[in-house]
């Protein structure tokens, strides 16, 4: 078993939010593995290709994810793309992206290159990329719940962000089932704190192991 946490769940649940404040009271690196996915959409946007076409060239590119204190930061063939990742034009064709399986393996390469202990966010750690981590959660929230989450952050209104919410629930379907051990966690009725509570309360010290509360 390694220091690793997991906390997967569809779009909007809160999952990074979550992941960065328990890295942050645990003094470790958080991850966010969907940017990753989201750099190489980005990658088909800048080279007005389709994701069939950029898994055949990625061996071309560098994709680098730099966990920092505050935030993650992602350079693309060396020049850092963090800010351009979370357009809706990107929002749209991610899926597409992450659905293509060589495209996941060399998201997952470049994540399991990084050093734990650290905590996670995406949809298949616990399940497939990190199987042996110590702790595995899963959030789930309504669609209607999310979507009123995820508004702030995105120039769009409230239908058009829910009905992206409901067709990439459906797109990520695949590599969006939870962990078998993972612990599940409603956070329809909580807050940002409520969540983070809710899942330190089940780390705990682990036997000469460094994530300590
Ligand atoms: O978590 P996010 O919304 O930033 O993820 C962006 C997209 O990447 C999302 O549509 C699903 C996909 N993704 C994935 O398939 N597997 C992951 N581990 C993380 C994200």
């Amino acid at each position: 078993m390694q220091d690793i946490i997991t906390i997967d769940g569809p779009s909007a649940s809160g999952k990074t939010s979550v992941a960065q404040r328990v890295a942050q009271h645990l003094g470790i690196p958080y991850i966010s593995s969907g940017l990753l996915y989201r750099a190489v959409a980005l990658l088909c946007l800048l080279e007005n290709v389709s994701a069939e076409e950029i898994e055949q060239h990625l061996g071309k590119h560098r994709l680098e994810l730099k966990p920092t204190p505050g935030q993650n930061l992602v350079f693309l063939d060396g020049q850092e793309v963090s800010e351009a990742l979370h357009s809706l034009e990107v929002d749209q064709i991610v899926s597409a992206v992450a659905a293509r399986p060589a495209i996941r393996q060399y998201v997952n390469e470049v994540l399991r290159q990084i050093p734990p202990p650290f905590v996670v966010d995406g949809r298949d750690m616990g399940s497939t990329v990190f199987p042996q981590a110590r702790y595995k959660f899963y959030l789930t929230a309504s669609p209607e719940v999310r979507a009123k989450r995820r508004v702030p952050e995105r120039e769009a209104s409230y239908e058009t962000v829910l009905a992206e919410i409901l067709r990439r629930d459906q797109a990520d379907q695949q590599q969006s089932a939870p962990a078998q051990d993972a612990l599940i966690l409603d956070t329809s009725n909580l807050d940002l704190d409520g969540v983070v509570q809710a899942v330190l309360a089940h780390i705990t010290p682990a036997p000469g192991g460094p994530i300590t509360k």
